[in-house]
């Protein structure tokens, strides 16, 4: 086992609240998601930063040892997943664990988890155990970030709702902008001496940590929160989270990856290598409908009436699906058979947007964000180059990366010379997100 360095920043996961929203019998992290508890989920990202951090874990009085034991396994799994992506012998980070009582607010259990913070520690995140699947590239983010201002640092989503103000009567008053508006996450990071130092002054309770460090006249900052850092509060987000854990298990599957050796939609994903990013090649062919056939042609996202149509048992669109088995090999998530059954109802008859917009998902939801995507079609018809730049765009929108199509003849030779189908080969460039 390696020597661990001590770590110069410290993640407080408060997670002794007792979930009466919830509702669930037990305190909020102790309730199940899989096989795994709401703390366990929580503990894995913050286990899995770039550089070792200590981890004050703050828990109900009295679960202290219950608490210990998911720390102890959450970071047994992290290890073996590093292992298993090729990084070596893993240090253990459950050495870096350290485990206290919280209090009766939210606040008073960071003021616990506070005490605990090693001499060494310059930089501390602090971070809801309820916010279990907020990915370990969040917590990076939020520490680089500190690191390079100095100011307290918030993740957050911008707001979709239409948000107005209603007063205590029910009265509704103006409509606020929503571009001033900031839906905020954690983990939140401060520079250590500063959040001491509010947390000493505090004379108030504050909903979050960044509201007490801004009270004691410090700078905060924002950057981009993730999706998957929502809070589990409600009976419905605890679904939520159980269906993202799932989709995730199933990625899992498609892969082929031993689940015991991958932590769930964290180290999982495979390496990227020196350039942080990875190619993948996609191919597929189908061949034409036969004579008569009612079928409409879709090539490239876009219908083609009049067109001869390709048999499938989707829309037989092979340009789609070569890109989306380029994006899946370039991943190391399986190909397009693993991610859509030809008994997945959602398949049949479906389009590009079915597709990409799913495949893309899985991707995001591994770590990756799509660089560009480049697809060459080997037909005697359709002609393409008219439709060049309009099925470049709405594939290129449904990725939300640059997708170039290029096609071409054979010369009359082999089966697309010859007239008996089309074929497509694309690859793509996937970068980490
Ligand atoms: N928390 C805590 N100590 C408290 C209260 C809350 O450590 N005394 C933690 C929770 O465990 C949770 C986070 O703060 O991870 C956010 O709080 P919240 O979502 O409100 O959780 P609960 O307080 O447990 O839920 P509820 O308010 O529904 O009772
Ligand atoms: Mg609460």
């Amino acid at each position: 086992m390696s020597i661990t360095p001590v770590p110069d920043a410290a993640i407080i996961v408060v997670a002794a609240g007792s979930g009466l929203r919830l509702g669930a019998g037990a305190p909020k992290a102790f309730v199940g998601l899989d096989a795994h508890t709401v703390l366990w989920h929580s503990l894995i990202p913050a286990l899995s930063t770039r550089r070792a951090a200590q981890l004050v874990l703050v828990v109900p009085a009295g679960l202290e040892g219950d608490a210990r034991t998911e720390a102890m396994d959450a970071a047994a799994t992290v290890a073996a997943a590093a292992t298993a992506a090729g990084g070596g012998e893993a240090s253990d980070r459950f050495e870096l664990v350290r485990i206290v009582a919280g209090g009766a607010t939210r606040q008073a259990s960071v003021a616990a988890g506070l005490r605990a913070v090693w001499p060494d520690v310059r930089t501390v995140l602090v971070h809801d155990a309820a916010r279990s699947l907020t990915p370990a590239e969040v917590f990076d983010r939020v520490i680089d970030e500190v690191e390079r201002t100095g100011a307290a640092v918030i993740p957050g989503l911008p707001v979709v709702d239409t948000v107005k103000r209603v007063d205590a009567a029910g009265s509704v008053g103006a409509t606020v902008d929503r571009d001033e508006l900031l839906a905020v996450q954690t983990p939140q990071g401060f520079r250590r001496d500063v959040l001491d130092a509010a947390y000493a002054g505090a004379t108030a309770e504050f909903t979050d940590d960044a509201a007490l460090v801004a009270a004691a006249g410090h700078p905060v900052r924002a950057l981009d929160g993730h999706a998957h850092a929502f809070k589990i509060t409600t009976p419905a987000d605890l679904e939520r989270a159980k269906t993202l854990l799932g989709e995730r298990a199933q990625q899992a599957d498609a892969r082929g990856t031993r689940r015991a050796e991958s932590v769930p939609g964290q180290a999982a994903a495979p390496g990227a290598g020196a350039l942080g990013m990875r190619v993948g090649i996609g191919t597929d062919v189908h061949a034409y409908a036969a004579e008569g056939s009612t079928r409409t042609l879709w090539l490239a996202g876009l219908p083609w009436p009049g067109e001869r149509a390709l048999e499938g048992h989707s829309d037989g669109d092979v340009v789609t699906h070569a890109i989306v088995d380029a994006l899946l090999s370039a991943a190391d998530l399986g190909d397009i058979g693993g991610l859509f059954g030809t008994d997945d109802p959602a398949v049949e008859g479906a389009h590009a947007d079915v597709f990409l917009t799913r495949t893309r998902r899985v991707l995001a939801d591994a770590g990756w964000a799509i660089g560009n995507v480049s697809v060459q079609v080997q037909a005697r018809a359709p002609r393409f180059s008219p439709r060049r730049l309009e099925a470049q765009a709405a594939l290129g929108a449904l990725l939300g990366a640059p997708v170039t199509v290029a096609a071409t003849t054979t010369d009359g030779l082999g089966f697309t010379g010859r007239g008996e189908g089309i074929a497509a080969t694309a690859t793509a460039l996937i970068v980490r997100a």
